[in-house]
Formats: C-alpha cells, structure tokens, sequence
C-alpha cells in the first residue's frame, strides 16, 4: 500500500472534488491529503516521490482546460502511481482524458488507472437542467467501487501497464467564449461577496456593486450557483443556445467509464 494518497483537483461547482475524495475512501488509505488547485493563487509546486496520487479535473469543451494545465504546471513526481478522473457534464469527455494523461505521464508519474465521471453541467439550472444533482449515489458507489478496485490491484501487485484510454490526436480545438461572464440583478444582490470568494480566477470585485473581469471569467459557474438570493446568472445568446442543445440532446443519462 503507497505511503499516503493525495487528491489533486480543480473543482469550481465540487463534482470533480466529490468524486476524487470517494475514490480515496474506496482505496482505503487513512492518510490523505488534499491539494486543491481551484483558488491557488500561484499554482502547485510539489515533487512527489511516493504514495498514490488522484488527479481529477472538469472537461471543458473536450479538453482539460487551460487553468488546470497552468495550476499544475509545478507538479512532478518519480514514477509516483496516479488514478486520473475527467468529470464531464453529461454531453461527451472527447479527449480530455488522454490529454490529461499525457501531461501527467510526462512529469514523471505512472498511470494504473482512469475514469471518467459525469457531474452536473457548469450551465444546468433549474429551469434547464442538464445531469442535475449529479454525482448522485449511484455516482458516488462507483467512485468508491473504482477506487477498491484499484487498491486490490496493487495489492496483487497488477497494474504497472498504463491503460487504454479513447482520445484523439492532435486534440480537439480549444473554443474560446473570451468576453462572456455571469451577470449580477442588483435588485436581487445583497453584496455579500459570496461569488467574489467562489471565483477561481478572482475576477469579482463587490465594492458597492459587482464588478467581474469577462475576459478572465471561466464560465465555470460557481458564482451562480452558489450566490445565495440568486441574482447572479449566465445568460448570453452563445451559451443559451449551448443550454438549449444540452437539453435537448444530452438529457440521457450516461454511466462512468473506467479504464484500468
Ligand atoms: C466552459 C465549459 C465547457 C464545458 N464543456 C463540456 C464538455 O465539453 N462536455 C461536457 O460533458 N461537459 C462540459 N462542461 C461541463 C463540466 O464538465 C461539468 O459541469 C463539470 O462537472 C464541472 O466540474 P466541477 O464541478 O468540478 O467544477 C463544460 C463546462 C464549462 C464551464
Ligand atoms: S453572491 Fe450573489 S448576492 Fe452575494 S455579492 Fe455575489 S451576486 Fe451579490
Ligand atoms: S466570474 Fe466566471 S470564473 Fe469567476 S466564478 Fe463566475 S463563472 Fe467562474
């Protein structure tokens, strides 16, 4: 059994956070620590030399997206084993995975395990809901599950090949909505700096009313969805429609997929 299990993550609404943390009660280690890159300020700098690290991050657009890729940058280790989660929003995961296997192989790690799970999408609401509530129970169990599995793997001393992960290469285009950010109903705000907190780019400014820097804003929706009267919301023609497509055409629900 690795010498202690750390949980690395980005995680705006905390679905990445919730799977990653059950995986490491399915593995069983009493020893954890987390590593949480969503308001890190300067980024990771850590060099692993044991233990078993859990790296989890949300699939924007197919992709691992830009800040984690920055957030981790400081991160390397010495063929460290570590379980790779993509947490996506009910639609598709692309190549998100085997994106963030590369990056993690190439700083050194070794990867035994992978999966992709599937949390409510960044822009579900309750009119709109896309995977609503999830990770649900049934979520939740299979991370637990997964994370079991791994932990009697390396028990039995299997595991050492990395697995067979789909992707494309080159990787999808990134696709950028530069300029577009939450809006704030000051009829409804309260000014109690709740979103400015939540922001992982730190882009929210409440003074007497909210200020947000569009241009940085990750649409990642952790201040809507956690700004308590509800007067903060994403809506612009662009991601209305996106909205309106997940509705309409990813409302079936998909299971996790494990890769080990
Ligand atoms: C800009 C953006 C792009 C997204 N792209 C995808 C996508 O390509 N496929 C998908 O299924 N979900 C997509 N999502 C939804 C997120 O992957 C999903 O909500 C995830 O659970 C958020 O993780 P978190 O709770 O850890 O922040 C996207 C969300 C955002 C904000
Ligand atoms: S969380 Fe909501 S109510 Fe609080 S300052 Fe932000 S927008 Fe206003
Ligand atoms: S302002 Fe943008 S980046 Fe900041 S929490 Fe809101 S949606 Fe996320």
């Amino acid at each position: 059994m690795p010498a202690m299990t750390r949980l690395i993550y980005f995680s705006p609404t905390s679905t990445t956070k919730k799977i990653v943390e059950q995986i490491a009660v399915g593995f069983g280690d009493t020893s954890v620590t987390h590593h949480d890159l969503t308001r890190l300020r300067e980024g990771l700098n850590l060099r692993l030399g044991d233990g078993l690290a859990i790296i989890g991050v949300p699939v924007y657009a197919g992709r691992v997206p830009e800040i984690c890729l920055e957030r981790l940058d400081g991160l390397s280790a010495s063929s460290v084993p570590a379980v790779l989660v993509v947490l996506y929003g009910n639609r598709a995961f692309e190549d998100a995975l085997i994106e963030l296997r590369d990056v993690v192989v190439a700083k050194g790690f070794a990867v035994i395990a992978a999966g992709a799970f599937i949390g409510e999408h960044s822009y579900s609401t309750t009119t709109q809901p896309v995977a609503a509530h999830r990770p649900d129970l049934a979520d939740l169990a299979k991370a637990r599950e997964f994370g079991s599995l791994i932990a009697s793997r390396l028990r039995d001393g299997i595991g050492a090949a990395l697995p067979v992960i789909p992707g494309d290469l080159p990787y999808k285009e990134r696709m950028s909505l530069g300029g577009v950010a939450p809006e704030t109903d000051p009829g409804l705000c309260t000014l109690c700096g709740t979103c400015a907190s939540l922001c992982p780019t730190f882009v929210i400014r409440v003074d007497d009313r909210v200020l947000t820097d569009a241009e940085r804003c990750l649409k990642c929706c952790a201040c809507t969805k956690g700004c308590p009267p509800g007067a903060r919301t994403l809506h612009h023609p662009t991601v209305d429609a996106r909205r309106e497509m997940l509705v309409n055409q990813c409302s079936e629900r998909k299971e996790p997929a494990l890769f080990l």
